[in-house]
């Protein structure tokens, strides 16, 4: 049986998402990556709801690391189809972390920043976890299992990308901010994204250092989500483009979902980066490369 105690080698389950495919990209041959058939056809499938991840640590280890992606993300359908959501982001996510625990692989669990009720806002590790969404409160449930076990679990902000057409929130506004929309804007909505690829580093770099236990990971600096835009705008109009649309701003609430959504859930990295060193690229230049990428 594989042992994968002198390995640096780092499974990635559920990695054709984009958190993955940037894990995928800086560890090269480091990492395995597996996907349920939209990644690239020569990385393993893997289904969390049938599929057993022994055969993967057998045949493709030994690994130091797993980390865990897979999930239902979307809040909605966590929310309109709990008992679904809790099969696999719970049970399923349960049984996997406690076979890899069992084979000496650490569980790399992201988590979210949305275990916070967003009534506080900077929260940091020690602050008390009160989800709002089903979706938060399954994250939690997992949290919780992997307390005290030797894994690591980050809660992530919300994760962006500048890849035009990567459906992440800045690259979204470009295509409505070129198209010359209205865009309408949650002015009381406060977060703070992170670069997926920073995203990747932040992993990686807790991993290579053997740390265990809970670490937020998010951009050291929240902005409004009004506020956000007009930075994107500005970053914009700094390449010598123009908007003929119109701004919008309103409420979180009024943006139809099906339960309340944090308004301020924004995660503080100190601890992370106090233990790491990363550095996380601002907001600022988050537009700047999103509008450059345009070209
Ligand atoms: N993106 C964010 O802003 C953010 C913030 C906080 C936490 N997170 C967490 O980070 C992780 C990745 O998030 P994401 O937003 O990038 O997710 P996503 O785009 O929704 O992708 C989910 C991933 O899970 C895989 N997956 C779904 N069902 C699966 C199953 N039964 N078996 C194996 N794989 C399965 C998907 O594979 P297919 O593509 O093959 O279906 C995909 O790779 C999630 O755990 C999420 O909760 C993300």
């Amino acid at each position: 049986m594989a042992s994968s105690s002198s390995s640096d080698r780092v499974l990635v389950l559920g990695g054709s998402c984009a958190i993955g495919r940037a894990l995928k990209a800086r560890l090269g041959d480091r990492a395995v990556a597996t996907h349920r058939g939209k990644g690239p056809q020569d990385w393993p499938r893997f289904d969390a709801l049938v599929d057993a991840v022994d055969p993967l640590l057998d045949r493709f280890g030994p690994f130091r690391h797993a980390v865990v992606l897979f999930a239902e993300s979307n809040p909605d359908r966590c929310a309109k189809e709990p008992e679904a959501a809790r099969r696999l982001n719970v049970e399923r996510t349960v049984g996997i972390v406690d076979r890899l625990l069992a084979r000496g692989v650490m569980p790399v669990f992201t988590s979210t920043e949305s275990v916070f009720d967003g009534r506080k806002g900077a929260y940091v590790e020690t602050d008390a976890p009160n989800p709002l969404m089903t979706y938060g409160k399954l994250k939690l449930e997992v949290e919780r299992h992997l307390e005290g076990k030797r894994a690591l679990v980050v809660r992530l902000a919300r994760v962006v990308g500048t890849t035009p057409d990567d459906r992440t929130v800045f690259t979204g506004w470009l295509g409505d901010i070129a198209a010359g929309k209205t865009i309408r804007v949650a002015a009381d909505n406060r977060f703070a994204p992170i670069h997926v690829d920073d995203v990747a580093e932040g992993l990686v770099r807790l991993m290579d250092r053997g740390l265990t236990g809970l670490f937020h990971l998010g951009n050291p600096v929240s902005a409004g989500r009004l506020e956000m835009l007009e930075t994107l705008l500005d970053a914009w109009r700094r390449a010598g483009r123009t908007f003929s649309g119109r701004i919008e701003p309103c409420r979180f609430a009024d943006f139809p979902t099906l339960e309340p959504r944090p308004l301020d859930s924004t995660i503080v990295p100190a601890k992370l980066i106090a233990a790491t060193g990363l550095e996380i690229r601002s907001i600022e230049t988050i537009c700047r490369q999103a509008v450059a990428a345009q070209d």
